[in-house]
């Protein structure tokens, strides 16, 4: 079994393209729904059918998979792509948690999502400092 970090085992683990998809539409299916996310929510344009498209893109090269985003979209550095907005620790804990109730939702195992989980921490942390750091320019 290889380890999730290795080559494309989490693309897989996530059931590919379709999985990732599937997580991303829980995804926006929550932040659209849980009313203590509107602050987040209305960072994003009304219709989400490109956001839908880009993060899924995006997840799966991230995940070992494809470069899909970067196929149609081009090159993006998370970190400073999203410091035109404030992004503080709150809004960062409300993205986690709209993933963490999304990734709850998927039919896989306890250890892959514990795994995503800690992992997607890592670029919301980068973030909230690429956020701050334009901000106290
Ligand atoms: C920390 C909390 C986060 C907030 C509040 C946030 C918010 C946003 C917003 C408002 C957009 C613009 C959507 C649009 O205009 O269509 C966006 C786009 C995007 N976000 Fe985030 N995001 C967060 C974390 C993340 C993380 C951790 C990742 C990657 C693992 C990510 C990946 C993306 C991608 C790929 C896009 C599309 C970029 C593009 O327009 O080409 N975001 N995000």
């Amino acid at each position: 079994m290889p380890q999730f970090g290795e080559g494309d085992a989490s693309y897989q683990a996530a059931g590919g393209y379709e999985g990732i998809r599937q997580l991303v539409d829980d995804f926006y299916q929550t932040m659209d729904g849980f009313e203590g996310a509107a602050e987040v929510r209305r960072l994003y344009p009304e219709d989400l059918s490109e956001a839908r498209d880009k993060l899924t893109r995006f997840l799966c090269g991230w995940l070992g998979g494809p470069r899909l985003y970067r196929e149609r979209y081009g090159q993006i550095s998370i970190p400073s792509f999203h410091a035109r907005w404030a992004i503080h620790e709150a809004e960062r804990d409300i993205w986690l948690s709209c993933m963490a109730d999304a990734i709850e939702r998927q039919d896989w195992s306890g250890a892959f999502k514990e795994y995503l989980m800690t992992q997607l921490r890592v670029p919301a942390d980068r973030i909230v400092l690429a956020s701050r750091a334009v901000r106290d320019l």
